[in-house]
């Protein structure tokens, strides 16, 4: 892992088994905190309001607090247990709509009961706790490897733009998007970054930034408007960006402003990479028009991070979190397991 990134734990299982232990990711940068989660409804709602956020992280933490939930589960009688664990997984599952990430690790949580019906209900408590930190591990190694692919197509001294925050602070640890920057920062590739601030919620400006800066990349803000002039100084040779669900055509879901970016790129004729581990790709959704985005509150758009509330009261808005990059803009799609898709043309 960077050293300058251990420090700062995403998600975590705390000592006793007994919380789920997250950085409350909506007071970075100014603030570090640490909360530890020990209901249904704290981790639901850290989900919900991204206190973790990003993909990956979204489903560890959901793995985690199933994980917790069940542990509060006292009964020894195995339907009984089994219908409540599936009840919270339930809910687990409406936090977010987006990110299939948090489908996937759930849906290993529940099978880890189908999977051993001969045990006793402690001994399945003993196989969630197996099944929740392979979730996390698996993650980091997916991570690490993306970053080893994806650096195979980098060059030293490139300027890579990046959108929202797909780093160290959105998985286990070093990021999807952000993990080849890492790895060349370790190897002196002198990459260039431009990060753009992802209005509405600011991942850019807040989180891509701060991890950066702390790993001494270096690393230069810019609007979400500002692309398009970044691009055409010639100041930008790759886009990197994550991934919330990639559907089986190469159509991707990623944080709103991601398909303007690759239109820009096309335009400009800059490669255009999108980075996420297997977990993140929906054989069961055909397409992107399949994928169900997250619409958020109006509050993000005229007055969150605002001092003074910046837009007329009544105005009408649209805050839709993610949106569609068709395949054909994606220049290649890059896992763990390799290239899930590339584009030629
Ligand atoms: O709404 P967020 O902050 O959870 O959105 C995150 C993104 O869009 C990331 O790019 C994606 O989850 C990939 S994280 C490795």
């Amino acid at each position: 892992m960077i050293q300058a990134l251990e420090a700062l734990r995403t998600v975590r299982l705390n000592e006793r088994g007994d919380g789920v232990v997250i950085l409350d990711q909506t007071r970075l940068p100014t603030e570090e905190t640490y909360l530890t989660l020990t209901t249904a409804e704290e981790i639901w709602e850290a989900i919900y309001k991204l206190r973790v956020r990003g993909a990956p992280a979204i489903g560890i933490a959901a793995a985690y607090g199933a994980l917790v939930c069940a542990r509060e589960i006292k009964t020894e009688d195995k339907a009984a247990f089994a219908s409540r664990f599936g009840e919270i997984v339930d809910y687990l599952s409406t936090a977010r709509p987006t990110a299939v990430n948090l489908f996937a690790a759930l849906g290993r949580m529940r099978r880890v009961l189908r999977s051993h019906p001969e045990a006793t209900v402690e001994e399945w408590k003993e196989a969630l706790y197996r099944e929740a930190v392979a979730i996390r591990e698996e993650d980091a190694a997916a991570c690490r490897r993306i970053g080893e692919r994806c650096l195979e197509l980098l060059r030293p001294g490139m300027g890579i733009l990046t959108h929202c925050n797909a780093g160290h602070l959105a998985v286990s640890e070093y990021g999807t998007a952000l993990a080849p920057i890492y790895l060349g920062q370790e190897r002196g590739y002198g990459f260039r970054v431009f990060a753009d601030e992802t209005r509405p919620l600011l991942q850019g400006a807040r989180l891509t930034a701060y991890e950066l800066l702390r790993a001494g990349v270096d690393v230069t803000l810019i609007c979400d408007n500002m692309a398009s002039a970044v691009m055409r100084a010639g100041w930008v040779q790759a886009v990197l960006v994550g991934c919330d669900r990639v559907a089986a055509n190469g159509d991707v879901a990623n944080k709103i402003g991601t398909s303007g970016l690759a239109v820009l790129a096309r335009h400009y004729g800059i490669p255009f990479y999108v980075l996420g581990p297997t977990s993140t790709i929906d054989p069961a959704c055909p397409d992107g028009a399949s994928i169900v985005i997250e619409e958020r509150p109006s509050e993000e758009v005229t007055e969150l991070w605002y001092a003074h509330r910046m837009a007329p009261e009544g105005v009408k808005t649209y805050n839709p979190a993610f949106d569609v990059t068709p395949h054909e803009l994606v220049t290649a799609i890059i896992t763990e397991k390799g290239l899930f898709y590339e584009n030629n043309s």
